[in-house]
């Protein structure tokens, strides 16, 4: 017979469940089109790069841009173990590059304490003037588009580091045992492009 309790604590039970499945799952990114009752275009364009911030400020890309020259490993931004140097360029000192463990794609271990190595073509720490490790969603959006900072490009190059660059794709795709970027490369893109399209301004903090 099912009681009234036995009925509410299966209820109780199903909502635990359901909490669990959502906390598991990767928070996805909202379509472009979620903004469009935004009617003032400042306003949907900061709220549109707030989104892609979600990519942005996730381990998987912070990881790469330090505060200081010190690469950062997992989701709470550890010093990388070994300590490696990123060397003049990013990609190591000449004795230990990074290229010495990071392939062109991620490569499956068989330990359980680290799952994969990561790996992608290019894998380099970012320059010290893309750090953005510590900075507000509003400083990140700013340096990101100033050519003094970001390495020289438009917004038209840096949408398009964005959509293709093969680091970026990674961060989606990180290899077992790491929790990807949320959303898509494609998804990113087109909330960057978005963003490009409305005067790619930033929000208030
Ligand atoms: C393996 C290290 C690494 C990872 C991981 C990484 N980046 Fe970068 N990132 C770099 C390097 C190196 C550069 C400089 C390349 C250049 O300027 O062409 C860079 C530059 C950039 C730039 C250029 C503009 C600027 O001011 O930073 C953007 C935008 C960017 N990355 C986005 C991302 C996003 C988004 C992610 C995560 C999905 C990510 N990166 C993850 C290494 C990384
Ligand atoms: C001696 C081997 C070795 C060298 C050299 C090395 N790494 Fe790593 N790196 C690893 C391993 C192994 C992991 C995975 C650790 C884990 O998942 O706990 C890792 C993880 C990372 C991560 C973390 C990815 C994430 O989001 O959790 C970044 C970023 C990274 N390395 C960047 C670099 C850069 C940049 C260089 C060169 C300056 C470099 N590594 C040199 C072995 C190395």
């Amino acid at each position: 017979m099912i009681t009234r309790s036995t009925g509410r604590l299966a209820v109780c039970f199903i909502a635990v469940a359901a909490v669990r499945i959502a906390a598991s799952e990767t928070p996805l990114l909202e379509p472009v089109s979620a903004f469009d009752r935004i009617t003032d275009e400042r306003a949907r364009s900061a709220a549109l790069f707030v989104e892609a911030a979600k990519v942005i400020t996730s381990p998987r890309c912070m990881n790469c841009h330090p505060s200081t020259r010190e690469v950062t490993q997992g989701d709470d931004l550890h010093p990388h173990v070994p300590y490696v140097s990123a060397g003049r360029y990013g990609a190591g000192a000449p004795a230990l590059p990074c290229r010495a463990c990071h392939g062109s794609s991620n490569t499956t271990t068989l330990a359980d304490s680290i799952r994969s190595i990561p790996g992608s073509p290019g894998w380099a720490l970012a320059p010290a003037s893309m750090a953005w490790q510590g900075k507000s969603v509003r400083e990140i959006c700013e340096q990101i588009q100033d050519p003094a900072r970001n390495g020289g490009k438009s917004l038209d190059k840096l949408r398009q580091h964005m959509a293709a660059d093969p680091v970026v794709a990674w961060g989606f795709q990180p290899g077992d045992g790491r929790i990807p970027a949320p959303g898509s490369q494609v998804e990113l893109a087109a909330l960057i492009d978005a963003w490009i399209a409305t005067g790619a301004q930033c929000p208030q903090r």
